[in-house]
């Protein structure tokens, strides 16, 4: 009988970041007197929006990172919000902006996300930071695949392997997830699939990949017959069922008895995009500021 999928424990990963992270704003507190500041700007009363932004604000209290929280009403114009980012921009204090998305129909998001300083944007939306990352200068890189990737690196260090030549496969292409998740694969030397809602058969090319990035948006759509043995798989989507319990795009009581490694849901990649937040407010409080620790 095979052996169960390593399951790749989100939370502790978390965890060890956010005390190295606690331990580098204790330093920049002692040795450069500044204290790194996030500024989170919220429209509207959606309940889920609101528990995201509570958990973020708890998250850099617990590192010792500043938090602000500017709560605008659900019926807030494009000017208005436009101005508040524009203040932030400004504002010296503010190491990094997070406007917490989706936003009131009324708003426009793109218009928004490209409103924020390159140097401020710590979920690394803007067109600025992503040509970055094209052109492999990471600058402020997207909280969950850069979080994804700090995953991997320990997942494959503790199987003993390397991600370099592994094939990968990235299932979804979006701006926020898919894409920059395939350019952090291929500087990590791996070679890169993307399928999307319009590949015929995303599952041909799942079968003959090492490593599995499941960001389709579609509750367990991976399944046993979808995974080589002994892949690594990592599970970004979340989903409520209408029982209330939660599940991802992967179908883990399949697919954990056939790789090698997968990431749970909750408990995978949730954790890892919030640490990798703080991570970007420590790094864009560092940048800005010039310091090197
Ligand atoms: N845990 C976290 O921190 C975290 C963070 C971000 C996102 N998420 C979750 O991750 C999932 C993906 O997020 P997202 O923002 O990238 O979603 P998205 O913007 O809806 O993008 C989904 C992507 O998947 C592709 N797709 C849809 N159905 C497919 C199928 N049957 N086969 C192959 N590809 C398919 C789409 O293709 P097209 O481009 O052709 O439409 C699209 O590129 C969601 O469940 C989201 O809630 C979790």
């Amino acid at each position: 009988m095979s052996q169960p999928a390593l399951k790749i424990d989100g939370r502790a990963i978390a965890k060890r970041l956010k005390k190295s992270l606690s331990n580098q704003v204790q330093t920049l507190r002692d040795e450069h007197r500044c204290v790194p500041c996030l500024a989170v700007v919220l429209v509207g009363q959606d309940p889920a929006s609101s528990i995201y932004v509570a958990h973020k604000i708890k998250a850099c209290e617990r590192v010792g990172i500043r938090s602000l929280c500017h709560r605008l009403d659900a019926s807030t114009e494009q000017a208005e919000l436009m101005e508040v980012i524009d203040t932030l921009n400004s504002d010296p204090e503010v190491d990094g902006i997070l406007v917490q998305l989706p936003l009131p129909a009324q708003l426009d998001a793109a218009a928004v996300t490209q409103a924020v300083r390159a140097d401020k944007d710590v979920d690394g939306f803007s067109e600025s930071n992503l040509g970055a990352l094209l052109g492999g200068a990471n600058n402020l890189v997207a909280c969950t695949p850069q979080g994804i990737m700090h995953m991997l690196k320990e997942t494959v260090e503790e199987l003993g392997e390397s991600l370099s030549g592994k094939h990968a496969v990235v299932i979804g292409r979006s701006v926020t997830v898919g894409r920059p998740m395939a350019i952090l694969l291929l500087q990590a030397n791996c070679t890169v699939t993307i399928c999307h809602s319009r590949t015929p058969d995303t599952a041909a090319h799942t079968r003959r990949a090492d490593v599995v990035i499941a960001a389709a948006g579609r509750p367990e759509l991976v399944r046993s017959d979808w995974i080589k043995p002994g892949a690594i798989v990592i599970d970004v989507g979340i989903h409520r069922r209408d029982d209330g319990s939660l599940c991802g795009d992967v179908h883990w009581p399949e697919v954990s008895a056939r790789a090698g490694a997968l990431s749970p849901v909750p408990g995978g990649v949730g954790p890892m995009t919030i640490a990798q937040l703080l991570a970007n407010t420590v790094d864009a409080c560092r940048k800005r500021r010039g310091l090197s620790r």
